[in-house]
């Protein structure tokens, strides 16, 4: 056996003793929610899908026309050939949407984050993120070589102390936040935020990956990254910044100079899907509404956004009460550290617009059953 052999076994081993071993599931993904593993029919909670658009009729006939008249891939970065004019257009609109100056579409979400940050802070600078940030700006935060500070979660007086400790000895700060927390589903106290920001002049990055679509009126931070891949139910990332921003990374974002430019069809599905979002404000309205249902029923704190975690703690607990759920017809995937805090492995139940009451209502019935709060 190689001594590579030997290390992958031994630390899946570790990883075994401890729960914390992820594997990949086959899964087939359809309309209203439903969706089908190991042969079995089930109604998913695990899905970023919020608005039900992946699957839209619209939204696949305007990828289809996309895919069949510009072809499969972008062929290039976006600074050689690989800028389709889709791409402009989305920018466009996205800007428009978010109420910001411009946008700049990168070829995932976490290859955003993973290239604005470094652009714009580095070795002398300060960057100030929030304990529950996304692993992919926590990812950008450690390329850019700045100074990098934990902030309690939401917790603006620790963000105020930190500022005052840490911000004279740096030439610039940025504070990296999120619009909805991803795995606990609450927002940042946004309007406060910026004030401290500003005071101490420091620069806002928030992640609305889970707040476009579902949460969005409020105020903008001068830098507000997403992505096309959930409310949108395309592929792809963006920020929406002033121009000059924009203009800046398009020259110094590394994962969007070196890497090929988002399929045509991508970015065709996510305009349409924008579109849909803004002509149905009915159904961007529906996800907040079932997930607060979802807690009324349960009597949990109500939700702020369209996740709602379902707290369990042990990595096995929340491991076997997921597959209590899928015996029972509900795909709910359990989280697990590191992508959450030790000891707080959870069910995170994200609801969607294609969801029905019933089938809201009888996923709460079966967690309340089989994980009676203590
Ligand atoms: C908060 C947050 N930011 C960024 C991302 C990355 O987005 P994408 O899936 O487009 O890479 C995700 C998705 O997992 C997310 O939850």
């Amino acid at each position: 056996m190689s001594s590579l052999d030997t290390f992958a076994r031994q630390k899946l081993a570790d990883l075994d003793a401890a729960a914390l071993r992820r594997t990949l599931r086959p899964t087939l993904r359809g309309a209203n929610g439903r969706a089908w593993r190991d042969g079995q029919d089930l109604i998913s909670f695990s899905c970023n899908d919020y608005l039900g658009l992946s699957n839209d009729p619209r939204v696949i006939a305007a990828a289809q026309e996309a895919l069949a008249t510009y072809g499969a891939g972008a062929g290039g970065s976006r600074l050689v050939t690989g800028n389709h004019p889709l791409l402009p257009a989305l920018e466009a609109r996205l800007a428009r949407h978010k109420g910001m100056p411009a946008a700049l579409v990168f070829g995932s979400g976490y290859l955003a984050n993973l290239g604005i940050t470094p652009a714009l802070v580095g070795p002398r600078d300060l960057i100030l993120a929030d304990a529950l940030s996304h692993s992919c700006l926590w990812a950008g935060a450690r390329v850019s070589g700045a100074e990098v500070v934990r902030v309690r979660h939401n917790d603006l007086d620790d963000l105020r102390a930190l500022l005052d400790r840490h911000r004279g000895r740096h030439r610039r700060a940025l504070i990296l936040t999120e619009r909805v927390f991803s795995m606990d589903g609450d927002r940042a106290p946004l309007p406060a935020l910026l004030e401290i920001a500003e005071a101490f002049d420091a620069w806002t990055l928030v992640d609305d990956a889970h707040g476009l679509g579902v949460v969005e009126a409020g105020c903008r931070a001068p830098l507000e990254m997403g992505t096309l891949s959930k409310s949108l139910g395309s592929y792809g990332g963006y920020l929406c910044a002033a121009q000059s921003v924009v203009d800046l990374l398009t020259s110094r974002a590394r994962s969007l100079v070196y890497t090929t430019g988002l399929p045509p069809a991508s970015a065709a599905a996510a305009l349409k899907a924008l579109e849909i979002l803004e002509a149905e404000p009915a159904r961007a309205a529906r996800p907040l509404a079932l997930a607060r249902r979802f807690t009324a029923r349960l009597g949990l704190p109500e939700a702020e956004s369209a996740v709602v975690p379902v707290l369990v703690g042990a990595a096995e607990a929340a491991l076997a009460l997921s597959a209590a759920l899928e015996a029972r017809g509900f795909l709910v995937v359990a989280i697990r550290p590191p992508t959450v805090p030790a000891g707080t492995a959870r069910l995170r139940v994200a609801v969607s617009a294609a969801h029905t009451e019933a089938q809201v209502d009888a996923l709460a019935d079966a967690v309340a059953e089989l994980h009676p709060r203590r």
